[in-house]
C-alpha cells in the first residue's frame, strides 16, 4: 500500500490503532502441542502477528525444543529461513554466551545489552528478514529482558507527530552498512537502502534500523540527521505500545521483524541463558478471518 497517498494513510492508520494491543498477557498464546496447533491456537497467532506484528506463546516442556519451534513457526507459514553463519538444523540458530573467539565477536552470543534493531538489517534489501522467531529455552539468572515496538506503531507515531520526519527516513540512501571484509573477502556486500520502505514482496511497510554506531553511515544531511534524532528519541520514550518482557522457560515470541533490544543479563553457571532464533525471508500467514 502506497502510504504516500495521504487517503490510504489515514485508512491504514485508522485500521492499525482500531486493533493495536497495549496489554502484553493479551499477546501470550497457550499452545497445547506443538506439533499440531488449535485452529483457535494459530488463528490468534496469526490475528496478533497481523496487527500487531507480534505474539508471545508458552508450550509444555517437550523432548525435542528445536523440532517444536521449527513446527510451530512451519504452521504459521515461517518456512523461507535464514541459512546465516551460525544457523543450525532448521535455521534455528543457539543464542547463549560463546567461548569461540569468532562467534564471541558477535554480540547477540555475549553477556552484553543490544541497542535497538531490527534483524538482518545489514542485509541487501531485496533480501530482508522479514520475520523472526525467538524462544527462551533456558532464561538467564537475572537480566535478558526484551523491549520492543511495531515499527509500523514508530512510523504512525512519528508521522502523525511530522510526515517530513518519516520522508527523511525513507530516503533510499538513508542507511549505510559498509561490506564486511575478512581476509580481503567480502563477506557481505555494502548495503544502502531506506529505514522505512513499503516492501515489495508483502506490500507492507518494513523498517531497516539499528542504535549501533558502529559501522553504520547515515545520510549527510540535517533532514536525516534530526529525522535519527526524533526516532531515537522515541525508542527511548515510554508510550503504551512499547512492550517490556522477561521470557520464561518455554516462552517464545514470533513476528514479523519488530524493532527490538535486550539488556545486559547474569547467567546461572549450571544453565546458562539459552534462546533459539530463527530469522524467515517471509512473514507470518496473514490472518483471514470471516468475523473480523
Ligand atoms: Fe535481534
Amino acid at each position: 500500500m502506497p502510504l504516500n497517498n495521504l487517503d490510504n494513510y489515514k485508512y491504514w492508520r485508522d485500521e492499525k490503532l482500531k486493533h493495536v494491543i497495549s496489554c502484553v498477557e493479551s499477546c501470550i498464546v497457550e499452545i497445547i502441542n506443538p506439533y499440531k496447533l488449535t485452529t483457535a491456537e494459530k488463528d490468534k497467532i496469526q490475528h496478533l502477528c497481523c496487527y500487531n506484528n507480534f505474539a508471545l506463546f508458552e508450550i509444555k516442556p517437550q523432548d525435542d525444543y528445536v523440532d517444536a519451534i521449527t513446527q510451530i513457526n512451519h504452521q504459521v507459514g515461517l518456512i523461507d529461513y535464514d541459512q546465516h553463519l551460525y544457523a543450525q538444523n532448521n535455521g534455528l540458530s543457539y543464542i547463549t554466551q560463546s567461548n569461540d573467539k569468532k562467534q564471541s565477536e558477535f554480540i547477540p552470543y555475549t553477556d552484553k545489552e543490544i541497542s535497538w534493531h531490527t534483524d538482518g538489517y545489514y542485509n541487501a534489501i531485496y533480501n530482508q528478514v522479514r520475520a523472526f522467531s525467538l524462544f527462551c529455552v533456558y532464561p538467564a539468572a537475572t537480566g535478558g529482558v526484551n523491549q520492543w515496538i511495531d515499527p509500523q506503531m514508530v512510523y504512525l507515531l512519528l508521522r502523525e507527530e511530522n510526515a517530513d520526519v518519516v520522508m527523511a527516513l525513507s530516503n533510499p540512501q538513508a542507511m549505510s552498512i559498509p561490506e564486511h571484509k575478512v581476509d580481503g573477502y567480502v563477506m557481505r556486500a555494502q548495503s544502502t537502502g531506506p529505514i522505512f520502505f513499503i516492501d515489495e514482496q508483502s506490500a507492507e511497510l518494513y523498517m531497516r534500523y539499528t542504535q549501533r554506531k558502529k559501522n553504520i553511515e547515515f545520510l549527510d544531511s540535517s533532514e536525516i540527521k534530526q529525522a535519527i534524532a526524533l526516532l531515537d528519541d522515541l525508542l527511548g520514550a515510554s508510550t503504551p505500545y512499547h512492550f517490556e518482557y522477561t521470557m520464561s522457560a518455554k516462552q517464545g515470541l514470533i513476528c514479523n521483524n519488530i524493532l527490538h533490544n535486550r539488556s545486559a543479563f547474569v547467567d546461572d553457571l549450571e544453565q546458562p541463558r539459552l534462546l533459539l532464533r530463527g530469522r524467515y525471508f517471509n512473514r507470518v500467514y496473514r490472518y483471514n478471518s470471516k468475523y473480523d
